[in-house]
């Protein structure tokens, strides 16, 4: 399984991301990154057909932004948010 949230501190709000993984990554008001599935707590299992969108995005982040991880993110890594 994997899991994923947007490092808000480093993101420059390129837009890549959301362009690349719709269902996964949506923007705040300041155009930031974030993860939609849960808020960007990194809790929330990518569903499968979604990981491929998530690889995607991960490559493309200009400014390596976009954290995956096999496990779910615990609170105090959820950054930024
Ligand atoms: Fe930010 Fe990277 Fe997305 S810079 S907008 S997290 S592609």
């Amino acid at each position: 399984a994997k899991y994923t949230i947007v490092d808000q501190e480093t993101c420059i709000a390129c837009g890549a991301c959301g362009a690349t993984a719709p269902d996964l990554f949506d923007y705040d008001f300041e155009g930031l990154a974030f993860a939609s599935l849960d808020d960007n707590e990194g809790a929330a299992k990518v569903p499968a057909e979604l990981e491929m969108d998530l690889e995607d995005a991960l490559d493309g982040c200009p400014t390596d932004s976009i954290k995956v991880a096999e496990q779910p993110f615990t609170p105090k890594e959820a950054l930024g948010r």
